[in-house]
């Protein structure tokens, strides 16, 4: 397995790969990899024929106040994930490198990075945005890999994809859980005992939400999961909204192809969680 810091080393062996026929799938991360990253590295190795995992704590898609320099980091962790799922490069750019003196040029997507985690994170989703189409620039993939859980990056990059005519596939993993219900998440590690046990009350809420029959008012729905959530006492409620799967416009109501989104505080900590109706 090769680990790669420089972008233009990067560039070449994904250049050799494409010229060579190979199909290149690009799972990006963050790192402090988790069961949920393995399994987009799962979904990965069964589409590749070169498998690149990326790891770059992103500074673009972090505001002021946000966790950029506390973000949880284990390369050497990372690099045993990467290992044993079967990952043949590991890109690990240098912020330096790809945040040089001067840059400027961003990419936003504009109607779905507005609402939802876009109104508490103004410029996450431009950044998020910008430094995909950057990896997509360098590695440029086949396929491309994302989990659900940030169901909003998904859609949104699946969107990018579509607008700027770029020629990746991009999958979407559904999220990969707990044994209590909570999503994986790095941030899950930021709890500390009593908050954990707090914040099973996302899961839980949405088990409720699922049972919502087509045709129910959605604001009746979003009212029980608020109630579910504000039960416990630890929990503070950012926002909690039945949307288009695809748009993600607000829905009046529960509908196939209908997703309940929610962003909670469980003290310090921003989880974000989501569930489809099926109708
Ligand atoms: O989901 C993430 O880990 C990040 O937002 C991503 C897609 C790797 C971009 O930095």
């Amino acid at each position: 397995m090769k680990i790669i810091e420089d972008i233009s080393e990067m560039q070449s062996l994904a250049g050799s790969a494409r010229g060579a026929g190979t199909a290149i799938t690009l799972v990006p991360t963050m790192g402090f990899l988790h069961a949920g990253h393995e399994e987009l590295l799962r979904v990965a190795r069964g589409k590749a024929g070169f498998l690149i995992l990326s790891i770059f704590v992103n500074p673009a898609q972090f505001g002021p106040n946000e966790d950029y320099k506390t973000y949880p980091r284990d390369m050497d962790a990372d690099i045993k994930v990467a290992l044993s799922s079967g990952v043949d490069c590991v890109f690990a750019p240098r912020p330096e490198e790809m945040y040089p003196d001067g840059f400027q040029t961003y990419t936003q997507v504009e109607r779905l990075s507005m609402g939802l985690c876009g109104e508490a994170r103004p410029g996450h989703f431009k950044g998020v945005a910008t430094v995909v189409l950057k990896l997509f620039n360098i590695v440029m993939p086949h396929v491309a890999v994302f989990g659900k859980k940030d169901y909003q990056q998904f859609v949104l990059i699946r969107r990018m994809v579509r607008d700027l005519n770029l020629d990746v596939e991009v999958v979407g993993v559904e999220t990969v859980r707990e044994s209590d219900g909570l999503a994986m998440s790095s941030r899950n590690s930021y709890l500390d005992a009593d908050e954990r046990k707090a914040a099973v009350c996302i899961p839980r809420a949405l088990d409720e939400a699922r049972s919502a029959l087509s045709g129910e008012d959605a604001q009746a729905v979003i009212r029980m999961v608020k109630k579910n959530i504000e039960n416990e006492p630890l929990a503070v409620i950012e926002y909690i909204k039945v949307c288009d799967k695809d748009t993600l416009q607000a829905l009046d109501r529960i509908e196939a192809g209908a997703m309940l989104l929610l962003a909670v505080r469980i003290g310090k900590t921003r989880l974000i969680d989501n569930c489809l109706f099926t109708g």
